[in-house]
């Protein structure tokens, strides 16, 4: 069993694993606060897009990832829309914004320059440290994205691998979409995951991969229920 009281439990994984509807799950049954850092990249792709700012331009990616202000908070009374957390840049809600195509296919891009990582990392770092320190209102975190148990926080109490067959996450995702009333294929879906996963490992920074030392979950023909049931068990093992 893992120490509870506080805790940091990291979840990484490939696009549409699973680990934001699990990760909040799990966070919700354990009363701790749960932080998807994949919404920090998408907000800063987003931002890039709607100021026009040159994909390839490293350094102007890197000097908004540093400018820009993001919050991220529970969701309030009035925006009881589904979302998981409220996202804000400089004020303006994006929470929504964040999840179009544009950013999808965009998104590794921006997350692969030097700068973006250094400055989202540090926050992400400091948000962990905080809940995981005893300090916070609430016990413990639960952080999911790519680099948490390898890089942001290494020293994670448990650290989770959440894998699926591309097939799988593909079916996940054009569902999620359908049941949004968003327009979906599923192909360009599928090429998309597959584009976006060699992106995210093989870049030279923080690439995706699991941590020596993190337990492998493959979801493939698990119910999120039965995801959650197998992480509850490696809590309280
Ligand atoms: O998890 P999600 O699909 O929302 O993440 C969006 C993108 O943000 C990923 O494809 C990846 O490029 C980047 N990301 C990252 N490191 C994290 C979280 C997300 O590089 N810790």
């Amino acid at each position: 069993m893992i120490s509870l009281n506080p805790a940091i439990v990291a979840i990484d994984g490939p696009a549409a694993s699973g680990k934001s509807t699990i990760g909040y799950q799990l966070a919700q049954t354990l009363g701790f606060l749960f932080f998807d850092t994949g919404v920090m990249y998408r907000a800063v792709t987003w931002v890039a897009l709607d100021r026009r700012i040159d994909m390839a331009d490293g350094d102007a990616l890197g000097r908004l990832a540093q400018a820009i202000r993001l919050d991220i908070r529970p969701p309030g009374q009035t925006d009881q829309d589904g979302r998981q957390c409220t996202v804000l840049a400089d004020g303006e809600d994006i929470t929504w914004k964040i999840r179009l195509g544009e950013v999808d296919r965009n998104v590794s891009l921006v997350s692969a320059v030097g700068e973006v990582r250094r400055a989202l990392s540090l926050q992400q770092r400091r948000i962990g440290l905080h809940y995981g320190s005893g300090e916070a209102e609430l016990t413990g975190i639960v952080m999911v994205g790519r680099d948490i148990g390898t890089v942001v926080l290494p020293a994670a109490g448990l650290k989770i691998y959440l894998d699926a067959s591309p097939e799988e996450r593909a079916r996940r995702r054009f569902t999620e979409l359908q049941q949004r009333g968003k327009d979906a294929d599923l192909e360009q879906i599928y090429r998309d995951i597959i584009r976006r996963d060699r992106q995210d490992s093989e870049r030279a920074l923080s690439p995706l991969r699991a941590a020596a030392d993190a337990t492998v979950v493959d979801t493939t023909s698990l119910t999120p229920e039965q995801v959650v049931e197998t992480l509850l068990d490696l809590v309280y093992d």
